[in-house]
């Protein structure tokens, strides 16, 4: 291609597709820096067409097994991208709300490589797909390989919204009938699950902007209002109105209307001259 129709492709991926135009050129620059990756990144990254090839081609390699290979795995991972665009626009909402939220994170080839919880994140996003074609049987696989291969074990049948965190994901485990609207940070170690006394619809539903601490279980069919803020460690047992932290064992609310989406702000202080702020009586 002469280099002004190239510089012309190059303008309008830019355009069209920013995430994927950063991640290819920052996986030129790390090919450049170190030469022993070269042949990695190529294969993975800047072999293919479009990020859903990359991810299908990636993620396909770090869960396939003897009973599932890479290939079918890929086969699937790339019919879901092609059913439903709304994947592949998770998929760039995650990573800028890696990019965005984790100070540890330099750029977008590093989210899509390395992240584990976004690993998690996608391969759920499948197994969410092929559960709501009725393809429960492989949906199970894939939350079985999910947990098998990053520690993360989420149920198909959750629902999660777009541009989710989950930082160093780790342990991570959410249930049948959670919700997790949009814009939600959630770090290593959390929970939400059943408290084991109820049935049907019995996991929490997290609003959106919420940011939830390592460690911290969440349980029960209960409300974590939106904005509102988890402290790590906690177990919280009841509904957390909106832009509320709540902090302990069990959990109780330290501080109110502190705090706007912090989980997009990754906000970790509580003002003591903030509304509601109710000091050291957790
Ligand atoms: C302990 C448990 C079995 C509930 O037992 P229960 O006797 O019905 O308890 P209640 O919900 O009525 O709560 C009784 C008291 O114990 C407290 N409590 C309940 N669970 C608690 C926990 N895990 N840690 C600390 N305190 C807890 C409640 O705050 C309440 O205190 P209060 O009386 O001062 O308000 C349940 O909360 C639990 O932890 N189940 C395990 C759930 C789990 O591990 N889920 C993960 C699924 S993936």
């Amino acid at each position: 291609m002469p280099d002004s129709a190239q510089e012309e492709t190059v303008q309008k991926l830019a355009t069209l597709d920013p995430i994927w135009a950063q991640t290819r050129d920052q996986a030129e620059e790390m090919a450049a820096r170190e030469p022993m990756l070269a042949s990695f990144l190529h294969a993975t990254v800047l072999n293919h067409e479009k990020l859903e090839g990359v991810l299908s081609y990636h993620l396909s390699h770090k869960i396939g097994t003897n009973d599932l290979t890479p290939m079918s795995i890929r086969q699937l991972i790339d019919e879901a991208f092609a059913d439903d665009p709304a994947i592949g626009e998770a998929v760039r909402a995650d990573m800028a709300a890696v990019y965005d939220r984790d100070p540890a994170c330099r750029t977008y080839v590093q989210v899509l490589l390395y992240f584990k919880g976004f690993h998690a994140l996608q391969t759920y996003r499948v197994a969410h797909w092929l559960w709501k074609k009725g393809r429960e049987g492989m949906a199970l696989f894939f939350q079985s390989l999910c947990s098998e291969k990053f520690g993360v074990d989420i149920h198909p049948a959750a629902r999660i919204g777009r541009g989710i965190m989950i930082d160093h994901a780790t342990g991570v485990v959410i249930g049948e009938t959670a919700v997790v609207d949009d814009d939600v940070s959630l770090l290593h170690g959390v929970t939400l699950g059943g408290t084991g006394k109820e049935h049907e619809d019995r996991h929490p539903k997290v609003r959106r902007g919420v940011l939830i601490g390592a460690g911290a279980k969440v349980l029960g069919n209960i409300e974590i209002g939106e904005s509102a803020r988890i402290a790590s460690g906690s177990v919280v047992l009841k509904p957390v109105p909106a832009r509320c932290t709540v902090a302990g064992v069990p959990a109780k609310t330290v501080a109110c209307e502190d705090c706007d989406l912090p989980a997009r702000t990754m906000n970790q202080i509580i003002e003591s001259d903030a509304p509601g702020f109710l000091g050291d009586g957790i």
